[in-house]
């Protein structure tokens, strides 16, 4: 939500910002602007759009010269998405610039303290206070002025702050909101992201809550909220500028939909050694586990899903009841939780401001929390007692897809260690789970090959509105083949429990109604038969997802596509692929811009 990066070397600041920018793009795109210091004065370009707007308005940089500068691009929140709105925002004097990615929860009030001084605002922004602050607070020193500003804030933020009165000197400050450091040879960087780092150095330090950081060519000082300094590591990001580049596909969409059997394989082979589940990262003793006495899946959007999923895994194996709760009504539902609860928090950005702040309120109430998180050094991986990474390296579409199933594939593993822990599997079929996640790689891509149909089969059943249906692990399913649809194509998609229809929403199944029916669970295969019978007495044309060989779901449906067969608790990391594609070929056919829907963005932190 919002993207800000910051450059400070010898060469111009500008080129280094934009393709910054562009790694960012992701976490917000209606706006974009970058402030370069130059010849004593700072200069300041924006638009209102994509960043191309903003490469074509700087002569891809060249007309905004200067060595050290800032760069944003927004998702708006307070004030529509115009050029007045964009980040940074220049104090009235022009010796300050800011970009912010966050929300200042008091702004209000600051900014009629600030009116009454006399400054005078240009935009509708919450961020603009922070830049009068700047030079209301400004007397000669600069880290001074940063920090008064800072105390004064309430809410989230992420800012990075240009002044004239310290040429080639950059601050940069977080509370709440990620915020990472790129530490440079003869030139240093912040970013809200490392994926606008790697093309430069991958040598970063993480910042945390309360540290403000002051950057020059040469040198990368952080220091505590007291303003005393800190020792920060230097930490190695592993990610590669390739893995953050289309290479070749026409979308990230369609190469992360590609890249997941690379992403589950990676997720799983360190955990799986000796054709046992091992997980190095943590260690959480039989004794612990007994003591739980319910666990709690928490998320937002497609991490949500994926805890749907691994709910029926994880109950089967652990027979620990499982409650999979959406982080933005967990966190003010009072919730039952103490000492005995476990709590999974999923999230492939570990930035999420719902996801984050429902993980604080249960730990508040003594629970153990283990993160499932993609990002590391993330907010989610700080704050939780385990962190479990997902592996899927970066994910830049803002429909998840390689971040969703690596999800499902921890849990998974989860669950399994958790059940041979607790003793409650037998050792057969222990090893035929084990086996079973070790072919996952295999079958998504067998998923992915068996599927060229699909470009022709999501032209026949595009329409204004779709039904996904299947039961239990198939429901799951469901649930995330409809997300990516609305969220891609536009199209109004409705999940449903198929066993569901009949108490109300079968009302709505009409002649031609397309239905996607998930019947991959192949124990209740019958069952969401009889529900596919049902939709089609009433005029519905049904598109089944099934496991190859199933005859009867081809005698009863229009068109069926296929996955190979499948342990059923795992099934979900190999159905919900052809339902990616599905959604990504109907977004194509419809013209709409695939890795960044309108409204959305990759990384939500504001709640
Ligand atoms: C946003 C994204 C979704 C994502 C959700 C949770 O809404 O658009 O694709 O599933 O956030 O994100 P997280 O990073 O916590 O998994």
């Amino acid at each position: 939500m919002c993207g800000i990066v910051g450059f400070t070397g010898a060469r111009d600041a500008a080129p280094v910002l934009l393709q910054g920018l562009e790694r960012l793009e992701y976490r917000g795109y209606d706006s974009a602007g970058i402030a370069v210091f130059h010849d004593g004065a700072i200069q300041v370009e924006k638009v209102s759009g994509r960043i191309a707007g903003l490469r074509e308005k700087t002569d891809n940089g060249a007309g905004a010269p200067g060595a050290a500068g800032i760069g944003h691009t927004r998702w708006a929140t307070h004030g529509a998405p115009t050029d007045q709105n964009a980040h940074p925002h220049l104090s009235n004097d022009g010796r300050f610039a800011v970009v912010h990615n966050g929300i200042i929860e008091n702004y209000l009030a600051l900014r009629q303290e600030l009116m009454d001084y006399g400054y005078v605002f240009h935009s509708e922004t919450d961020t603009e206070t922070i830049v009068h602050l700047l030079e209301h607070y400004y007397n000669g020193d600069l880290k001074a002025a940063v920090m008064k500003t800072a105390a004064r804030l309430e809410g989230s933020y992420a800012l990075g702050i240009l002044c004239t009165e310290t040429p080639g000197v950059l601050y940069a400050v977080r509370e709440a909101s990620p915020l990472i450091l790129g530490v440079g040879v003869g030139e240093n960087y912040f970013a809200s992201d490392v994926t606008a780092l790697v093309a430069h150095t991958k040598n970063v330090m993480y910042l945390d809550d309360g540290e403000l950081a002051r950057l020059t060519a040469d040198s990368v000082t952080v220091y505590n909220c007291a303003g005393q300094e800190v020792q920060k590591p230097v930490s190695r990001v592993t990610w590669s500028v390739e893995a953050a580049e289309k290479g070749g596909y026409a979308h990230f969409m369609l190469k992360e939909i590609m890249e997941q059997p690379a992403a589950v394989k990676a997720a799983l082979a360190p955990r799986i050694q000796g054709g046992r589940v091992q997980m190095d990262d943590f260690d959480l003793e039989a004794k612990e586990l007994r003591d739980v006495r319910k666990i709690i899946i928490t998320a937002c959007g497609s991490a949500y899903y994926a805890g749907c999923s691994a709910r029926y895994a994880i109950e089967k194996l652990c027979r620990i009841p499982v409650q999979v709760e959406l982080a933005s009504e967990l966190r003010y539902c009072d919730p039952m939780v103490d000492e005995h609860t476990l709590v999974l928090v999923v999230s492939q950005s570990g930035e999420t401001a719902d996801t984050i702040a429902a993980l604080k309120e249960c730990r508040n109430r003594g629970a153990k929390v283990i993160g499932i998180v993609n990002v590391v050094g993330s907010t989610i991986a700080k704050l939780s007692d385990h962190v479990l990474y997902t592996f899927a390296g970066p994910e830049i579409a803002v429909a998840t897809t390689k971040g969703y199933t690596t999800q499902l594939v921890v849990l998974y593993l989860f669950a399994l260690y958790a059940a041979s822990k607790l003793g409650r599997i037998g050792m057969e079929r222990y090893d035929a789970l084990v086996k079973e996640l070790q072919q996952l790689p295999q079958k998504i891509q067998q998923a992915i090959d068996m599927n060229w149909q699909l470009p022709r089969l999501a032209g026949r059943y595009a329409s204004p509105s779709l039904f996904f249906i299947g039961r239990n692990t198939d429901y799951a399913v469901a649930l995330e083949g409809a997300l990516k649809m609305k969220e891609i194509s536009y199209l109004h998609a409705e999940s449903y429990a198929a066993g569901e229809l009949k108490h109300g929403t079968i009302a709505l199944i009409g002649e031609n109604q397309p239905v996607i029916a998930v019947c991959c669970n192949e124990a209740l295969m019958d069952k969401t038969l009889s529900n596919i019978v049902e939709v089609k007495a009433r005029g519905a044309k049904v598109l089944a997802l099934a496991v190859k060989g199933n005859k009867t779901i081809v005698s009863q449906a229009d068109d069926v596509i296929f996955i190979p067969r499948v342990e059923t608790l795992f099934s979900p990391a190999v159905a919900v692929v052809p339902l990616q594609l599905l959604a990504y070929y109907t977004a194509r056919e419809k013209g709409c811009d695939i890795d960044k829907p309108r409204n959305l963005a990759k990384s939500v932190t504001v709640e």
